[in-house]
């Protein structure tokens, strides 16, 4: 597989990047800390679905903020950047972000699934969190997927 570079150091807190990988979509979010709050206020034990569905981590770990957020070299800001796939596990549409759906996160229009701001699914048909593919930081502002 091949891997991509992203610059993220353009990308100021409250917006988002998309990227093409693999002819997916990738989101990459610098999330607000009020969007961390609300991720981490949630009882992951109440959630559809609890996997956090991160091919960084062991198949099986909890669907915890930490859990999905992308940690930065330095380890600041912890669980500022959120990278995920920008593809409904559903049927595959790609949803809409910015603060979209009923939970604050990303909003699929074509049969209504509500996503968190940890992408984790909240309401509607689809069956799993958004996925996280294999990213790492490079430097501070180099995100590499793949
Ligand atoms: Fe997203 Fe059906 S493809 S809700």
């Amino acid at each position: 597989l091949s891997s991509i570079y992203v610059d993220v150091s353009g990308v100021e807190v409250g917006t988002q990047l998309r990227v093409k990988f693999l002819g997916k979509p990738v989101f990459i979010r610098r999330r607000t800390p009020e969007e961390i709050e609300m991720a981490n206020s949630v009882d992951v034990s109440a959630l559809p679905d609890q996997d956090a569905r991160n091919e960084n981590l062991p198949t099986g770990s909890a669907a915890s903020d930490a859990n999905r957020a992308l940690a930065t070299p330095d380890g600041e800001n912890a669980e500022e950047w959120l990278v995920m796939m920008g593809v409904c596990t559903h049927l595959g549409c790609v949803p809409l972000g910015d603060g979209a759906g009923d939970f604050g996160g990303w909003f699929c229009p074509c049969h209504g699934s509500h996503y968190d701001t940890a992408g984790r699914i909240r309401k509607g048909p689809a069956p799993e969190n958004l996925h996280i593919p294999v990213a790492e930081f490079t430097d501070a502002t180099t995100i590499k997927l793949g």
